[in-house]
This record gives C-alpha cells, structure tokens and sequence, in this order.
C-alpha cells in the first residue's frame, strides 16, 4: 500500500469542467453542492425526503428514516412502490413510451431497439410467465444469462412481481452458481443457450445443467433462445422461453412492495468465507440509484448513455437497469467483448449510436492503452459530452490517457468510489463542479458522510492514510447479509465497537483539499479487474485439488488487471520439476470458481512463511510475489529458510 501512496502524492494536476458544461449542469456551483451537502448530511430526512417524492409512490411512506434498529436500517417506512414500475410505467404514462429505453447490439452485430412501451409490454409478459410457473413474491430467482436484453428484462420482470432476483455473472462456473442458488434457496433459475464472447459460443444453459443436478428445490429452469445450440432437456424442469411467452397476456399489474421488500440478493467476496449474499431493498436502492445516475452523470433529455459493465455486476444493476431506466434515459447496451471483432468495437459503437455518457472500469483502459491509439482514432467521439470509471483505482497514467484519447480534453471523467453493498455511488466528482484529479474519488456524494480513521476511530488529518469510513446511512445501502446476521455485523459494523459506523473494508486519505484518494482493500481481498475475489476462496479451491496439500493465494500488482492473483501451493509429494501441474491448477481454480479467478501465477513450495502460532504470513507473500524487497520483521517467523525457495533462489 505504501507504494500507492508514494503513487499519488505527487499529483497536483486538476481539471475543472469547462464553462459550457457546467451552464447546462443540475448541479453547477461548488456553493450549491456545499449547500446540497450540508442539508443532505445536517438534515437527511428532509433532503431524501424531496428527492424521493419524485418517484411514483403506490402508497406514501410514513417516516423518512427509522434507524433505531441499527445497524438494520429501514427509509420510507410504510411506503409501497414497485421498482419496475419506477423504471417504465412512469415513463408511458408520462408520454415517454416512444422513447428509446435500450439500444442493444449483440456481439455478432445483430440489433434490437426497446422503446419504454415495448419493454413495459415485453417486462410485463415475462413476469406473467414467471407467475405462470409458479413464481411468487418472496421468492428467489437466479438469473444466468448473457447481456442481451432479456436480462434487463428479467430483472424487472423478478421486481414486477415482486420475485427477489439473484443475478450470478455468466462467467461464473456451474459450481460458483450451485453455491448461490443453494445459499439463496432459489427455486427458479433463469438463463439461455449459449452466450456471444469473441465469436464463440459460451454454453449457458450446460452449466445451468450440472449447477442443478444438485438443486433439487429448483422447479422451472427458463431458456431463453441466443445461440441455437444443441442443448440437453429435462421435462417439466425446462422450459423455452419463446414457447411460455406465447401463452400470456401483455400486461401484468405491478406488485406493491413494501419500501423495505427485498429487490435483490447478490453474492461478492469477503475476506473469509463463501460468497455473502448482499440484501438491497425496494425504496431505499430505487431512490439512491435513481438520484446518484441524475446528478452523477448529469443526464439531460438527449443524451445516449453507455455502461459497459456486465447485468451480473452491481455496477449492471444499479447503473444500467434501475438508475439509468428510472430516469428515462436512453442507453445502450451490447452483449459480448471489446476486441470482437476488432480492438476498436467500443469506439465504433459510440461512434453509430452517438454515445454522450460513458461509463468503463480502469481496466478496460489500460487494455485499450495497450492496444494503441489508432483504435480510437479511426472513430468519431465527438458526441461524447462525459467519461466515467469504477471498480479500482485508477492510475493518473490511465486516467490521462482517457481524458486525451476518449475525452478530446472536453469530457470531465468522474471516478466513482462505491461496492456492491453501498447500493450507490458514495465518493464521486460532480462533473459540473469539480476540478478533477487525475486518481482521485474526489468527493462524498450527498448524504455521505465519509471520513479517514484510525483503528481506534480517531479521525485523521490531511494526507494521513487510514480506514474508509462512512458515518451515517444512506438509502441504498445494504439492509443484511443473506441468512447470516452475526456476519453481517461483524463484517461491516464492528470496527469501530462503540459508535455504528460501516467499514467499507477501503484504505483512504484525504489530500488537504479535502479530495478522497482510495489506496485500496485493508483485507483479504483481491480486485482483479475490478472485480472482488476473496484469497480465501482461491485457497479453498485450490486445496480441493487432491494434488494440493496446501495453498495461500495474495495478490500483486498488474498493469492490465490492476491486481493478479499469485498462489504458492505445496505439492504432495514434495516439489519437482512439474510444470504440468501447475497448469492443471489453474485450469482447476477457472472450474471451480470461474475464468476470473484463474491464477497468474502458481509457485511451488515445499513450506509456507508461518509465525509460531502458525499463521500463514501474507504479507511476506506479497512482497515476494511483487518481487518486492523490503526489510520486514522476520523475528516471529518459524521457519525463514523456506524464504529462499519462496523467491525462486533455492
Ligand atoms: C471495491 C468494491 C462498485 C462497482 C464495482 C466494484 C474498489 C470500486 C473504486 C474506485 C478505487 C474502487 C474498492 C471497493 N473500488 N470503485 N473508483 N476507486 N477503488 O464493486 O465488487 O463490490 O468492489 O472495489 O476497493 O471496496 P465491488
């Protein structure tokens, strides 16, 4: 982390929004943030209060914020509203159905345009085929599909009726999904086929299969028609969507859900133990998403807006179904990956629909960095009027690459600080008020109380580093940790034992403009493109392998995925020249976690670093792995000889 801090320093280079665009701006001044700010944090209720009544209530709430419970939080209690509902029937009835919703485009190029009234029409007959297979409010629903625009359809669908959904990323393995639909009893899963990825054919509904041969709870298992594969069928289980939707009707009446109601589970890594089913309810996420993507982006009535991210990450749920639809907004969406079929595929996607709003992860930059200049070049990005990015740091080398190459100079980039369990973006730039710089999460969007402390919860000064906090609740953050309580506490709510403050998990500093620098997890996490992996996990994968005796897994830093993850394994049998079977592995981990997970690097070992009470010690491992060399405490090690043939000298 160190080194991070060394990294950011040294940058004073700032970017202030261009006259033009802060005229046009919801937000346009740095004193009517202040004042926004100041309401938003002094007098919460009547700041969210406002912003709430621009959703269309079924029933209004009796009571802003109830949170004498904490750390279970309850905003709006005693309202009704439907999530769907806020995201399209608004919209109709407000004489917005002709407007474009989605724009999709698959991989292999086909298209497809969704006005709010086709999908309101297509949402409502998915969710009628959902209740025809006995799908009930309450219930839980995974959803396994590729980003086509039934996704978003089933989504909504699960909200329509009040269904609680469980999307797992399609590049997750039949085993990671079996895990999740076990850990959230669900009883209908929702996939396709196949998917489109770099012209081949990902087989969904194949790893649906075997994730069910060991879920006998789940009835229906609905199959949307993609890739036209060749397919296994098990009758009543299976069922073709195209097939089921000819028997419903068109419309179907949202649900009226209570604020608090579940809208969705989804599963992130801690830094131990399986997968934590994050709870996010109704009211609370459909405000917090809808006011975060208005003023984050600064939508205006034109513009054509573009998150990149996959529907099975929060950045898919909250920034392209909830946030972008409940405000009306025009955005496209496209199935498969940036360099099919050629490096410049996102360029010309922005160029033909005229994208203004853009939303990718650091990652992806520093992908498109490497594959050169001349991608971009060849396209005409003028439309674009704003960049973002999320899911890691950003290093100002990448930030400034994007500003130029993508922004022309013009765009201002907001750097968005959030995770699965804000709901929300939480540190963030106002695009129309604040001189950016490169690296920085720059400031506390409204109602965010976030501050540097110390383990003892002593607030730190500027430019000291420290533990992210956040001081008060907000409405999307997350309500529990599925079916585990105590965890949930634990997790995010004892780090500082008296006062109820959530801990994020994030190192930080404050420069002493009061800008946010995130320096990145203080735990067991690993981010390896912007997406969490638990080095727990890994290990645990790893040791299923009966050739593995013992593993421990750390993270080092990677040009192009921000983090890789590097496993020092001990062989049975001892250490020999094996290469076979660190590959076989590898392949192992990709099985049973997914493709993501897959090692960088495995190193072969004979022992691991423990202290004397034979805790394994990571940080050593990191250093090692990072072929960092540094003087460390090595007095508590039980046995330094091993660190030779750690480092590859023995
Ligand atoms: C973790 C959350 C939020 C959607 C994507 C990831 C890291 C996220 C940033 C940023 C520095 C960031 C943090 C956070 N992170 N955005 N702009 N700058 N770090 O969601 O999988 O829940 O991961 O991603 O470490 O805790 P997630």
């Amino acid at each position: 982390m160190s080194d991070q801090i060394d990294n950011v320093l040294h940058e004073n280079r700032s970017f202030p929004p261009s006259a033009e665009f802060q005229q046009n701006a919801h937000i346009s001044s740095r004193e009517q943030y202040q004042r926004m700010y100041r309401e938003s944090v002094e007098h919460p209720e009547v700041f969210w209060d406002r912003v709430a009544r621009d959703l269309p209530w079924i029933e209004p709430y009796e009571q802003v914020l109830d949170w004498s419970d904490a750390p279970r939080a309850r905003w709006f209690t005693g309202g009704k509203l439907n999530a769907s509902a806020v995201c399209l029937d608004q919209h109709v009835a407000n004489g917005k159905g002709d407007k474009v919703a989605i724009r999709w485009e698959g991989e292999p190029g086909d298209r497809r345009d969704l006005t709010y009234r086709e999908l309101l029409t297509e949402v409502s007959r998915f969710a009628n085929v959902l209740k025809a297979r006995g799908v009930r409010k309450g219930d839980r629903v995974a959803i396994y599909l590729p980003m086509i625009p039934e996704l978003a359809m089933a989504v909504l669908a699960c909200a329509r009726i009040g269904a609680i959904h469980s999307v797992v990323f399609g590049g997750f393995s039949a085993r990671a999904l079996r895990d999740r639909i076990e850990d959230g009893q669900c009883t209908a899963v929702i996939t396709a086929d196949g998917g489109w990825r770099r012209g081949k054919v990902l087989p969904l509904k194949r790893e649906v299969d075997e994730a069910l041969e060991h879920c006998p709870d789940v009835h229906t298992s609905l199959v949307i028609a993609r890739t036209e594969n060749d397919v296994a069928w098990q009758n009543p289980r299976d069922v073709w969507y195209h097939e089921a939707v000819r028997e419903v009707a068109d419309t179907c009446e949202p649900e009226p859900m209570d604020s608090e109601d579940l809208l969705f589970l989804l599963y992130t890594s801690g830094s131990t133990g399986k997968p934590k089913g994050i709870m996010h309810s109704t009211a609370g996420y459909m405000v917090g998403t809808y006011l975060t993507t208005r003023f984050v982006f600064d939508l205006q009535p034109d513009d054509v807006y573009w998150c990149t991210a996959d529907v099975g990450w929060i950045t898919g749920h909250s920034y392209i179904v909830y946030g972008p639809l409940a405000n009306g907004v025009t955005q496209v969406m496209y199935e498969g990956a940036p360099n099919a079929p050629a490096e410049d595929r996102f360029w010309d996607i922005c160029e033909r629909h005229g994208v203004t709003v853009f939303y990718t992860a650091p990652t992806a930059i520093r992908a498109f960095m490497k594959w050169g200049d001349e991608h971009p070049q060849k396209h005409d990005l003028s439309k674009l009027r704003l960049l973002g990015t999320v899911g890691e740091p950003i290093n100002p080398e990448a930030w400034m690459w994007y500003r130029r190459m993508i922004g022309g100079e013009r765009c201002p980039i907001v750097d968005t600080w959030w995770q699965t369990e804000t709901g929300g973006i939480m540190l963030t730039p106002l695009p129309g008020v604040t001189a950016t710089k490169p690296g920085s999460a720059c400031m506390p969007f409204f109602g965010v109380d976030a501050a540097i402390l110390d383990s003892a919860g002593k607030e730190l000064g500027a430019d000291q580093g420290g533990l992210l906090a956040i001081r008060k609740p907000w409405p999307s953050m997350l309500r529990g940790i599925w079916g585990d309580e105590q965890r949930f506490r634990d997790t995010y709510w004892s780090k500082w034992p008296d006062r109820m403050m959530y801990f994020p998990g994030d190192g930080a500093r404050r420069d002493p403009d009061g800008y946010f620098w995130i320096l990145g997890r203080v735990d067991d996490v690993i981010n390896v493109s912007g997406h969490r992996l638990s080095t727990m996990e890994v290990e645990s994968a790893l040791v299923s392998h009966p050739k593995v005796v013992e593993a421990a897994v750390v993270g080092r830093p990677d040009d192009l995925t921000g983090e890789a993850i590097v496993a020092f394994v001990i062989p049975a049998g001892g250490v020999t020249e094996n290469q076979s079977v660190t590959n076989e592995l590898m392949e192992h981990v990709a099985t049973e976690i997914g493709k993501l997970a897959r090692p960088a690097e495995i190193r072969l070992t004979d022992a691991l670093p423990k202290t004397r009470s034979g805790k394994i010690m990571r940080r050593l491992l990191r250093d090692i792995a990072a072929g960092r060399e540094r003087d460390q405490d090595l007095t508590t090690i039980e046995n330094p000889a091993i660190l030779d043939q750690l480092r590859g000298n023995a």
